[in-house]
């Protein structure tokens, strides 16, 4: 006998016709019960007001610095004047990296404009860049009240935005100033007497030490190791340009 439509029992067919509507029902029902639960997915990873950006995979320091400059991450986003992003070239060769924004930089907005910056631009005068030249950051973003030390949660919060700005910058040449940054970016503890004087590596970045500018001011004596740091920067800066490693 012919199994055509016309040979299906009406009992049978209303049947069939239910069980179909019934698994279309439960089919939108899943959909929706999966939408709502992506929803609240969503809504805890977004609280209301935060604006959301991806933390990496930015093409320039100023457009990383929109989308971090509103910052709450730690306890001195609520204390801070200014976020303190960094300066300089878009695409430096070198980049210098120091501690955290001290008064100065809080109120301007830009590191080491103070006198230990003031500091740093002789020093950079005398291996012949300018601030334009090079690029200039910190380990955090924002200042510590009364400039105590860095604590090290602010540290490990603030880390992923220097990480990304490196990523974006390209530097073939890093420099740390002072113990802070030169610790904190070789995940050591070593003093930084110990760790001057030779080029260490950062993920694949020459990376020297020195003394931070402030230090400096207050041990006249560390101006003559700095000036010997500075030199070795030099030297490698210009070793690097005639390898067209750097490009002038
Ligand atoms: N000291 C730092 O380490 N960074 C600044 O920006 C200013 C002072």
């Amino acid at each position: 006998m012919s199994r055509g439509k016309k040979n299906i029992d009406p009992e049978v067919s209303l049947l069939l016709k239910r069980i179909a509507k019934s698994q279309v029902e439960s089919g939108l029902k899943e959909m929706v019960i999966s939408r709502v639960n992506i929803k609240r997915k969503r809504e805890k990873l977004i609280t209301p007001g935060q604006k959301v950006q991806p933390v990496v995979g930015f093409s320039s320091p100023d457009e990383h610095c929109r989308a971090i400059s509103e910052c709450q991450k730690c306890s001195l986003g609520a204390t801070r004047t200014k976020f303190v992003y960094g300066v300089g070239k878009a695409k430096a060769d070198i980049l210098f990296i120091g501690e955290a924004p001290g008064r100065d930089e809080d109120l301007k907005g830009e590191p080491f404009v103070g006198r230990a910056g003031q500091l740093l631009d002789k020093i950079l005068a005398a291996i012949k860049f300018t601030r334009g030249e090079i690029y200039i950051a910190n380990i955090l973003k924002c200042r510590p009240p009364s400039n105590r030390d860095p604590l090290p949660e602010e540290i490990q919060t603030c880390l992923p935005y220097l990480m990304e700005q490196i990523r974006i910058i390209n530097p073939k040449i890093i420099c740390a100033l002072g113990r802070i940054s030169a610790q904190t970016l070789l995940q050591t503890t070593t003093p930084i007497g110990k760790l001057r004087k030779q080029w260490h590596n950062y993920n694949g970045i020459p990376f020297i030490i020195t003394y931070h500018p402030a230090a400096l001011l207050r041990f006249e004596s560390y101006k003559k190791d700095c000036w010997e740091d500075m030199k070795m920067l030099r030297a490698k800066y210009d070793e690097l340009k005639s390898k067209k490693i750097i490009w002038p």
